[in-house]
């Protein structure tokens, strides 16, 4: 595309000058050429590998604009597909979520199975000699997972997965490292769209500056519950490579895997405090304080947030237009929570 776009970003660091033109935010050709650059390039997020647990569970979800399922297989292996017929591109898999051994495409009732393979095609004998079902399984793009996360890229040279995550491993292990068992998606979502240029929930998801003045109901509300809770902007905003970033900040209204605070029912008092112990244990005692007492807000460039909070949200977005995008989030709990722990997390 041919597009001026020098001059855009004012970089320059030796000044401490950080600024870019408005038309960032407000230009369709600009969200052209991110598409052409940035998500056809980079790993998107997809989904957890907990949101298709059994064998057959697939999930439906458009990503960098493509259209996508994946699915448990019945080899029990992850698959992502395109979610397009190889025969005339009609959508094969036409429900959100679901569980399935075969997909028939609406349209000519051609047949796959959950390895992608075709495995039926009415009339079969009208077909050409040189037509093979064996070379027109679905198609996939590149995937890889880090830790449950799945990733995909249309780009077939992009670097492993673990290079590209760059600084922000150290922050998805502390996430998940917080359990003895591992972390699941809680079944359900929530789904919005919001009227704004991507790149601002982006810059949001780092910008603790805002929260006592944007979210003040919130604390005022947390106020009611306990009166002392200490007000804290501390935090430390860290750039980690790639375009990934994590705002890392005082957990002063506690956590609940391992830090107490009066926003806790009492029962929970003792379990937490073997957790904060255990982790102290497991990882020495400066990596247990950054894990039980502080909150990290992690983006990972360019489609997810995971705020490690008062609970742990997942939240990836889809850009739709210059001026519109698309956002799903997902709570995230230990795999062994139950009972009062994982009603209080949800509350
Ligand atoms: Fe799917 Fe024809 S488009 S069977």
């Amino acid at each position: 595309m041919d597009m001026d776009i020098e001059g855009l970003v004012i970089d320059d660091r030796e000044r401490g000058i950080f600024r870019y033109h408005r038309s960032a935010l407000t230009s369709p050709q600009i969200l052209e050429l991110e598409r052409e650059r940035v998500f056809s390039r980079c790993w998107l997020y997809l989904g957890h590998e907990s949101e298709v647990e059994n064998r057959g569970d697939y999930r439906r979800r458009v990503v960098g604009g493509r259209p996508l399922f994946f699915i448990r297989g019945s080899d029990a292996q992850i698959r992502v597909f395109f979610n397009t017929c190889r025969h005339r591109g009609a959508l094969v898999c036409r429900q959100d979520h679901g569980n399935a051994e075969v997909f028939q495409c609406f349209y000519h009732a051609w047949t796959y199975n959950n390895a992608g393979e075709l495995i039926g095609v009415p009339d079969e004998d009208g077909y050409p000699d040189s037509f093979r079902k064996e070379e027109m399984g679905l198609l996939s793009p590149r995937v890889d997972s880090y830790r449950g996360l799945v990733f995909v890229s249309y780009n077939p040279q992009v670097e492993p997965l673990v290079e590209y995550l760059a600084g922000a491993r150290e922050y998805i292990d502390m996430v998940v490292d917080q359990t003895e068992g591992g972390l699941r998606i809680v079944p359900g979502s929530n789904k919005y769209d919001i009227r704004a240029n991507w790149k601002l929930l982006m810059e949001n998801s780092i910008d603790q500056y805002h929260a006592f003045p944007t979210h003040k109901t919130f604390f005022d509300y947390m106020a009611t519950i306990w009166p002392d809770m200490p007000r804290s902007s501390q935090g430390q905003g860290r750039e980690l490579g790639n375009g990934h970033a994590v705002m890392e900040y005082p957990a002063t209204a506690g956590r609940p895997i391992a830090l107490w605070t009066p926003f806790f029912p009492e029962e929970m008092k003792d379990d937490m405090a073997r957790d904060r112990a255990r982790l102290a244990q497991k990882y020495g005692e400066e990596r247990a304080h950054r894990m039980a007492e502080n909150h990290r807000n992690l983006f990972i460039y360019p489609n997810l947030v995971i705020n490690d909070v008062n609970a742990i949200t997942v939240r990836y977005f889809e850009p739709l237009a210059h001026d519109h995008m698309q956002v799903t989030a997902w709570h995230m709990v230990p795999r062994d929570d139950a009972g009062t722990a994982l009603a209080t997390r949800l509350d």
